[in-house]
């Protein structure tokens, strides 16, 4: 029998205060509406069908390949998207239907596999128990236990409302029964919405599936609910890498999106935030205090105090304490760039060192070539960038302005304080400052100006 999902990701989420659709909100890096699908898929049910909001086409765009989309014009409540989601889909008298919030990230491959698994005809309605179960469907049972309803926060009475049995959204329907209820369902409730829970009124008694950790269920309307489920699924995530053999001092200060990549014997301690598509290669020690996204380190690198940006970071490489890494860095085996350095669209060679104060910019270096302290490129001339090219075992004297463009030929050296604006030639020594000029005596002559007597 063919499984069909159907996700309803077309609320306005107007308790997230924010313009930015709900579910493009994201969970350690990835957007919600991408987890739910993600999970979807992941249970092995390809054929979705997302409902999302008008002037969504971002939401649309973050959906992967082959998922239907379908815009819901008016709110018109969840029952009211799966009608407009079943036109898309057309005739599911022989199929199974999905229907999951679009806002519960949590939900694991296998609790929906298992959900899905454990439908045996009618309706299956997922349910969990929870510590508060404010603004969530209570379960309505009859004196047999069965499932006859799920009544709304705002439309139930007392004894409905002190049940600690909740629904979740999310359901699995014969898809000849959903056909037979949605044309039934009423707006005669506090909302004046189609409630697709009063289906299960509609279909009663039906099957209840419940799933023990309900932390896997949590929705998110709001930016609270929003930073507990990005706590949840970093632990998760925290407790997956640290099975596959990486260190955490502190995995409740460790932040790793869910699309980073470690190799077994990392070592991360607190601090690190490691974005986007960033790795770690096997015996690279990073932080404490680390931000990179986008950037990869190598092996046995050791990155502290700094930021990352589009960086990589060659085997055995030393970053900071505190260097700022930008974009189109590229930092080969065995260099460094140390403290408050910033490199950017720049190549340091093997065994390269930029040790201290500097700023690199549109510039390679070669092998085994140092820069001294307070080193700039001049990189900007007012009008466009331009390039510095630094040779093999050359030697850049401290405080030294390299004005751009200029080629520092193999081998050479330049005097400290030199501002340089011509290449040198390969072997050379260039300095550019004034003689250094001396006044004996001077001190004496003058007098001090606290001590009129010259004492
Ligand atoms: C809904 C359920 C509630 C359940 C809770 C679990 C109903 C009436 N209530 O309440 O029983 O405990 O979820 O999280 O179903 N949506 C649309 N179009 C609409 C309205 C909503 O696509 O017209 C989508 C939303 O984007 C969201 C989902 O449906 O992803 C649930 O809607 P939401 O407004 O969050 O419902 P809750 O009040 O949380
Ligand atoms: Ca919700």
């Amino acid at each position: 029998m063919t499984v069909r999902a159907i996700v309803l990701a077309a609320g306005k989420g107007t308790r997230m205060k924010c313009d930015l659709p709900k579910v493009l909100h994201t969970v350690a890096g990835r957007p919600i509406i991408n987890w739910v699908v993600g999970a979807i898929q992941g249970a092995g049910i390809s054929d979705i069908t997302v409902v999302i909001p008008p002037d969504s086409d971002a939401v649309a765009a973050a959906l992967p390949a082959g998922v239907r989309s379908v815009v819901q014009q008016d709110r018109g409540g969840t029952g009211h998207a799966t009608k407009i989601a079943l036109e898309a889909i057309g005739d599911v008298a022989k199929d199974q239907v999905l229907v999951i919030a679009g806002d519960t990230p949590l939900f694991t491959v296998e609790t929906i596999a298992a959900l899905v698994a454990a439908h045996r005809g009618g309706t299956t309605v997922l349910i969990t128990r929870v510590p508060d179960p404010t603004g969530y469907g209570r379960i309505v049972r009859n004196r047999a236990g069965d499932i006859t309803a799920i009544v709304e926060e705002r439309d139930a009475d007392a004894a409905t409302r002190a049940s600690d049995e909740v629904a979740m959204s999310t359901y699995v329907f014969d898809g000849a029964a959903l056909a037979r209820a949605l044309p039934r369902l009423r707006r005669d409730n506090a909302k004046k919405e189609e409630y697709l829970t009063d289906a299960v009124g509609i279909l009663a008694p039906v099957a209840g599936f419940e799933v023990e950790d309900h932390r896997q269920t949590l929705g998110i309307n709001s930016h609270d609910q929003l930073a507990a489920a990005d706590a949840l699924m970093r632990e998760r995530i925290n407790e997956a890498w640290m099975v596959a053999g990486v260190w955490m001092q502190d995995p409740y200060a460790t932040y790793l999106d869910a699309t980073v990549a470690l190799s077994p014997g990392v070592r991360l301690y607190p601090g690190v935030h490691l974005e986007g598509a960033t790795s770690v290669a096997a015996g690279a020690v990073v932080g404490p205090q680390v931000f990179a996204i986008d950037s990869s380190i190598g092996t046995g690198a050791r990155v502290w105090y700094s930021v990352l940006r589009g960086a990589e970071v060659g085997e055995q490489v030393d970053v900071g304490p505190f260097a700022s890494l930008r974009p189109g860095t590229v930092l080969h085996r065995g260099s460094k760039a140390g403290t408050f350095v910033e490199i950017k669209a720049s190549t340091v060679g093997p065994g390269s060192k930029v040790p201290h104060l500097a700023y690199i910019g549109d510039a390679s270096i070669g092998e085994d070539s140092n820069i001294g302290a307070g080193t700039i490129t001049c990189n900007f001339d007012g009008f466009r960038k331009q390039r510095t090219v630094i040779g093999d075992h050359v030697f850049i004297g401290s405080d030294t302005m390299l004005v751009a463009p200029v080629e520092i030929g193999d081998g050479a050296f330049t005097g400290a304080g030199s501002a340089i604006t011509r290449d040198v030639s390969p072997g050379s020594l260039a300095v550019e400052r004034s003689q250094q000029r001396e006044v004996p005596g001077y001190a004496a002559r003058r007098g001090r100006a606290d001590d009129p007597e010259g004492e």
